[in-house]
């Protein structure tokens, strides 16, 4: 036995209840990001207090910028404006986050000073050039490892000039860092996605006053605008949301209510799967939350069927393979997934984690290089390498419920990367986990 923090999830109750799932990780990246390069004062309200997203605040902290945290989820963010950066002493250390790293490559690649951008073991792991690849097209200089990985040494003083830019690989990360270095580049900057990504990036520059033209799939910004301070209110994360989605809709006899969930309609491609397969999920109380779709997400058990998920629905669940994996395993008939080769370079390669996880527990799973099919049938007992991957180490802990022993998940330390207190909230709604 090792002492290393792990869970062992088994069997708990049917769901009850009502949950508020913390506050969603992209936005709250973005919320900082943007509030800290404005003139004036914003104010962030249900930001995720977790590593991720601590970890961005503190690195704008260390560049100048004053933050205050009234009460948790709550910071007011003294914006130094879009020339106000100050050089940083030091690494600066974004984690677990590709989200940070992808996004800040793109702000300090047109600062005048130098900086450096490391990241944890897995993040040390990711691949940075297709960010650094574009950037290098409008005049920026960042060097990687020889393999393309981090760390990042971002030289300043570049002149940033705009470019068009189609993205080989559909990826919010890199169009909103082309999009950030673009606001600092002479001339226009634009973007064309094989397949639309979350446009947060470009929702929320516009509500910071910067004139943006952009529909799904492109977008399209003018260097040299400043950002004007104002007041987000950043929903509940679908992707965190999404294990208590599908535990509620396999664990017979639940019912789960999880209030105000952000249902930005590129992030619940999981919705749109599980209903395919049959799942029971109403939508109610739908308003708006800082300009985003949210609603009320009441689950029930269903009967789910395997289903060949529809590749064009890939991009808009792409954090969600690990948790949809669990509902077919739960479902009858075996599901598909193609078209996901993006899942090999997450914090983890999923498909491989996903695979390996479930072949431990007793299940016969089919992969491919894009995707794999998995075959449904009763999980046992075993031990699961999370990865340090905080999905991984969560969805296996959704399959413990289902499972005929005990399910040991190691390495789960960065669950706190995205969903701090994830182990209490499902406990207190009927997980067996401990
Ligand atoms: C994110 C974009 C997605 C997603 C990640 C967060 C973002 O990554 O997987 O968890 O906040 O822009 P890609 O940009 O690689 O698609």
């Amino acid at each position: 036995m090792t002492s290393q923090p792990h869970w062992i999830a088994s069997k708990g109750q049917p769901l009850q209840g009502t949950l508020d799932i913390p506050g969603d990780k992209s936005v709250s990246h973005r919320a900082v990001m943007f509030a800290a390069l404005a003139d004036g004062t914003s104010r962030i309200d249900g930001f995720l207090e977790g590593e991720d997203t601590r970890a961005t605040a503190a690195i704008f902290a260390r560049m100048g910028v004053r933050f205050e945290t009234p009460s948790p989820s709550r910071r007011i963010v003294h914006g130094v404006g879009v020339d106000g950066l100050k050089a940083p002493q030091g690494e600066l250390d974004c984690g677990n986050a590709g989200t940070g790293m992808r996004l800040l490559a793109g702000l300090l690649a047109a600062q005048p000073f130098d900086s450096v951008l490391v990241g944890d073991e897995s993040l040390s792991k990711r691949p940075m050039r297709r960010v650094t690849g574009p950037l290098a097209q409008m005049g920026a200089r960042i060097d990687t490892q020889a393999d393309g990985t981090p760390p990042l040494h971002i030289h300043g003083g570049a002149q940033l000039h705009g470019i068009h830019y189609e993205l080989p690989v559909a990826s919010a990360q890199v169009k909103s860092a082309v999009l950030l270095a673009g606001l600092y580049a002479q001339g226009e900057t634009s973007v064309v996605e094989p397949h639309p990504t979350r446009d947060y990036t470009e929702r929320m520059l516009r509500a910071f006053g910067v004139e943006i033209d952009f529909e799904p799939g492109r977008a399209r910004l003018r260097g040299g605008q400043r950002l004007r301070a104002t007041d987000i209110a950043v929903p509940a994360d679908f992707s965190s949301a999404a294990f208590f989605i599908v535990a509620a809709s396999i664990i017979p006899g639940s019912q789960l209510r999880l209030r105000s969930v952000g249902l930005n309609p590129r992030r619940t491609g999981l919705l749109a799967a599980l209903r395919l397969m049959g799942a029971d999920i109403t939508e109610e109380n739908h308003s708006e939350h800082g300009g985003e779709p949210v609603a009320d997400l009441v689950v029930r058990h269903a009967r789910l069927k395997g289903a060949e998920i529809p590749v064009e629905v890939v991009p808009d669940m792409i954090d969600e393979f690990p948790a949809l994996f669990i509902a077919a395993v739960a479902a009858e008939g075996p599901t598909v997934v193609r078209g996901a080769a993006e899942l090999r370079v997450k914090e983890s390669d999923r498909l491989a984690a996903m695979a390996t996880g479930l072949r431990t527990l007793g299940l016969r799973i089919d992969e491919t290089d894009d995707g794999a099919t998995i075959h449904p049938g009763a999980l046992g007992s075993g031990t699961i390498e999370s990865h340090g991957d905080h999905r991984i180490a969560m969805a296996f802990a959704v399959a413990g419920q289902l499972s005929t022993g005990q399910v040991r998940i190691n390495d789960i330390a960065n669950v706190a990367t995205s969903f701090p207190g994830f182990d209490r909230l499902a406990t207190g709604v009927g997980f067996a986990l401990a």
